[in-house]
């Protein structure tokens, strides 16, 4: 009927921005400016990371990041392309990111921390398989207008007031929450918008997906040895992209399990707390799901340095707690 015909262009981000606005007491608006200004980056990422192949923009760039990882040149491009686009929006005081060993101080006079992975999934940008970029935002817990000090910027889990990633998947896609549900936003390519398209994501409750790099296998502690031979017991999928937003999109979708335990090259795993781990641990709770080192939940763990690692198991919640039992079995 006419009703539906053309119905498929929904909300645009802006507008959805605008009209939740209402859900933050004592809402001033400035935080929904900072989140139309990373979905601008977000923007300007996706149009270099479509165009790579073509443009000199693939492979090493030659310096290596505090964490000893070979920089790409697209990491490096979205680092600065990010830090500009928060710098020019002005709501932010600090930013931490993957690829600055220090914090990058901006406005005092600026509320927001953010911490973000400006491209993750590094390995796969010169091979075309998905990539994204992670973000978690904090409020300032010193006055503004005085210097941002580490307590500002060290700040758990829980203190988010919003986290969300960009997927450059098979389309771009934008996916946030400020603690009232998570929703989901395909960018449209010819109207540069991205449209609500996947309201109040919910994570299944139990799935049959698990995904490691089981490359790293001898070297898992027992108990996710053990949980692993379960899952080949159950007949589960194993999926892994190397790509955490796009395993952990997957598995928000479809149900599933992501686990980056530690293992004997990287004691406390691989994936950052500040900008990996919390924020898909925020989604995740919001979604229904649950994020934990193997014990903790992620987001209760006090942060002590900005590139600090944790290990992760993260998804549907019947998954994680069985993955808990077996380290329980061995107590
Ligand atoms: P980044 O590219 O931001 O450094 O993150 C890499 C992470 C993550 O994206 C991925 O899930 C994981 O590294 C893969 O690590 P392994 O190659 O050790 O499995
Ligand atoms: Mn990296
Ligand atoms: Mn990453
Ligand atoms: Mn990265």
């Amino acid at each position: 009927d006419k009703q539906s015909l053309g119905s498929t262009i929904g909300t645009t981000l802006d507008r959805f921005i605008n009209d939740k606005q209402g859900e933050f007491p004592f809402a001033t608006g400035e935080l929904s400016q900072l989140l139309r200004d990373i979905a601008l980056a977000g923007k300007i990422i996706n149009r270099e990371v479509n165009k790579s192949g073509l443009l000199d923009i693939a492979g090493a760039y030659g310096a290596t990041n505090v964490q000893g990882e070979e920089q790409q040149k697209l990491d490096v491009i979205a680092d600065i392309r990010f830090t500009r686009a928060l710098k020019n929006g002005g709501e932010v005081c600090a930013i931490i990111s993957e690829e600055e060993d220090d914090l990058i101080r901006l406005n005092n006079n600026s509320r927001y921390v953010v911490a973000m992975d400006p491209l993750d999934g590094s390995s796969n940008i010169d091979v075309n398989v998905s990539i994204g970029t992670i973000f978690s935002i904090y409020r300032r817990v010193t006055p503004i207008g005085t210097p941002v000090q580490m307590e500002d910027v060290l700040q758990k889990g829980d203190n988010q007031v919003a986290a969300g990633y960009i997927l450059y998947g098979s389309s771009t896609m934008l996916v946030y929450t400020t603690g009232h549900g998570v929703n989901g936003f395909t960018f449209e390519p010819t109207l540069g918008e991205f449209l609500l398209s996947h309201q109040n994501m919910k994570c299944p409750k139990d799935g049959s997906i698990y995904s490691i790099n089981e490359g790293s296998y001898q070297s898992f502690e027992p108990s996710v040895k053990d949980y692993l031979q379960y899952c080949k017991s159950e007949n589960y999928s194993a999926r892994y992209i190397g790509s955490l937003v796009a395993d952990f999109h997957r598995n928000l979708l479809k149900g599933g399990i992501y686990i980056y335990p530690s293992t004997e090259k990287a004691p406390n795993g691989k994936l950052r707390l500040m900008y990996e781990c919390n924020c898909l641990a925020f989604i995740i709770e919001q979604a229904g799901g649950m994020a934990t080192d193997g014990q903790r939940r992620v987001m209760e763990i006090e942060p002590t340095e900005l590139h600090q690692r944790v290990p992760l198991f993260i998804g549907s919640p019947d998954m994680v707690n069985k993955a808990h039992a077996f380290r329980g079995e061995e107590a």
